[in-house]
């Protein structure tokens, strides 16, 4: 088994249904279906997360880092086109590279 298996949109939202449910956290996709009767948030709050990006729901909660270890074995891969955290970082572009070329 890859863990490194990529997600599409499309397979996320195949798994929204209370007994069969991916949530997309921090770019990551996880398997949450065992995991709904043991949520002290309970179920719903999970549910209603299905096929989008529950990132700002799971961050807004300030889950503790015993939530995060939780996530681990949960993962079935990462999402398609995540984007991680990207940092602040001012343009990095090399405008038109081949132009230098013009040398005297
Ligand atoms: C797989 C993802 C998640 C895991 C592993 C998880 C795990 C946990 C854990 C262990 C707690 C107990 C408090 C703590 O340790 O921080 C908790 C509480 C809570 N979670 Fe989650 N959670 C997940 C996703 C979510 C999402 C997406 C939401 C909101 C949409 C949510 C809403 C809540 C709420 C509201 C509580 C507080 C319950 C209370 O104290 O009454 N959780 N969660």
């Amino acid at each position: 088994m890859s863990e490194s298996k990529t997600i599409t949109q499309a397979e996320l939202e195949e798994h929204q249904s209370q007994k069969d449910l991916w949530l997309l956290i921090d770019g990551k996709v996880y398997d949450v279906s065992k995991f709904m009767d043991e949520h002290p948030g309970g179920d719903e709050v999970l549910t209603s997360e299905g096929g989008k990006d529950a990132t700002e729901a799971f961050e807004d909660v300030g889950h503790s880092d015993d939530a995060r270890s939780l996530l681990g074995p949960m993962l079935v891969g990462k999402m398609e086109g995540a984007v991680e955290k990207p940092k602040t970082k001012t343009s990095q572009v090399n405008k038109d590279p081949t132009s230098a070329t013009n040398s005297k």
